[in-house]
């Protein structure tokens, strides 16, 4: 069966108790179900995956570059991740960036991402329903 990579940078192994007002109430694990009903659709699986370490999500990816497309939430790795990006540079299939909270209306050094040139597409602001989002763009436009 296929299988589609989930893959959460660092501080989202916490969500549901980080800052819950930017960031929800939802856990990790809820979103994860999430992805998996909507790829369900296609009859995929999902891969999930969270690291606070960059050099353990460049791994990651590594080893994933035989799933059908990504779903990715770098959290501030956006802002710096350069190895991130370069493992996501050789990644072979469409990705998505995911973003909880709407990063253009916070503070100025969250407002570029080193990533999202390379990204299929990008989801910022809608909290969870975001990956929900990002899973069902998957399920619409994988070859
Ligand atoms: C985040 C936004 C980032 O700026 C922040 O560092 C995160 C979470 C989001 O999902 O809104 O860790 O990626």
């Amino acid at each position: 069966m296929p299988d589609v990579l989930l893959l959460n940078g660092p501080n989202l192994g916490i969500l549901g108790r980080r800052e819950p007002e930017i960031y929800g109430t939802d856990t990790l694990a809820d979103i994860e179900r999430a992805v998996g009903e909507e790829v369900a659709a296609r009859g995929w699986r999902v891969v999930a995956v969270q690291h606070d370490c960059e050099g353990a999500l460049v791994r990651t990816v590594q080893e994933h570059y035989d799933t059908v497309g990504a779903i990715v939430n770098p959290g501030a790795l956006m802002i710096a991740g350069w190895s991130l990006r370069d493992a996501l540079a050789n990644y072979p299939r469409p990705w998505m960036e995911v973003h909880l909270s709407n990063v253009w209306a916070r503070e100025s050094f969250r407002h570029d991402s080193v990533l999202a040139p390379l990204a299929s597409g990008i989801i910022v602001g809608l909290g969870s329903l975001g990956y929900r989002l990002a899973a069902r763009a998957l399920v619409a436009t994988v070859d």
